[in-house]
């Protein structure tokens, strides 16, 4: 199954477990605070991957950015703008993004890395350094992996998943290798609702001066 088949089929679900999931979870609301206190007047911030909830792109927009949230599946995006109304939401590849170079001053990617596999990622983290401007500012988060391959779906609805976790240390070299300078690194252990793998945290700036 592709990942937009997988994701359209399971997206409603998805919505309807985790809608409010990052409201009670006081680390990654520390973690997107500090990542939009980084910017000193209203930057303009691309949530990749930003799924049917649209949360994360909320939370952002709170902080006073300008987010604009893409996904790859039209059911996520048609769930998000709904939830979401008044933000701005479009069906995007993150691997191939329909924006000009140097389009963002911030970009986000929360567990949507993991769809993609190992031997791709190099370019989507490329396209992640083409639309941000010099000096603009990453914060990767991904659960901790040592591999890739068909597992069972998460959420129980379809048959088998593909899955892609790279290592803390893949993830380092991954945006070093391509630009990015890491400024922060937190590793946190899972919550007692979450699967039970650690959840890796990067805030990197891609190469030059600092925007802010
Ligand atoms: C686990 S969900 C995470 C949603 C949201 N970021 C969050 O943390 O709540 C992963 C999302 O990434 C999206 N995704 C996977 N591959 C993608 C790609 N190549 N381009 C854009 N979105 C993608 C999926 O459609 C899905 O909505």
């Amino acid at each position: 199954m592709k990942v937009t088949e997988y994701w359209d089929a399971v997206a409603q679900t998805y919505l309807d477990l985790f809608r409010d999931e990052f409201d009670d979870k006081p680390f990654d609301l520390a973690i997107l605070r500090s990542f939009a206190a980084h910017f000193q007047q209203t930057r303009s911030v691309v949530d990749v991957g930003c799924g049917p909830c649209g949360a994360l792109s909320r939370i952002l927009s709170g902080h006073g950015l300008t987010v604009t949230g893409i996904d790859i599946s039209s059911k996520c995006v048609a769930l998000a703008k709904t939830e979401q109304p008044g933000l701005d939401f479009a069906v995007m590849d993150m691997a191939e993004m329909a924006f000009s170079d140097k389009a963002f001053d911030g970009l986000i990617a929360y567990y949507a890395l993991h769809y993609t596999p190992l031997s791709d990622l190099p370019a989507t983290v490329s396209e992640f350094a083409r639309v941000l401007k010099p000096g603009g500012r990453l914060l990767l988060v991904a659960k901790e992996g040592d591999g890739e391959g068909w597992i069972d779906d998460p959420l129980g609805i379809t048959d088998r998943v593909f899955w892609s976790a790279p290592s803390l240390n893949d993830l380092q070299n991954l945006l070093t290798d391509n630009g990015f300078t890491i400024s922060d690194c937190q590793v946190r252990k899972p919550h007692a609702q979450e699967i039970d793998v650690r959840r890796i945290y990067l805030s990197a700036e891609s190469s030059s001066a600092r925007i802010s």
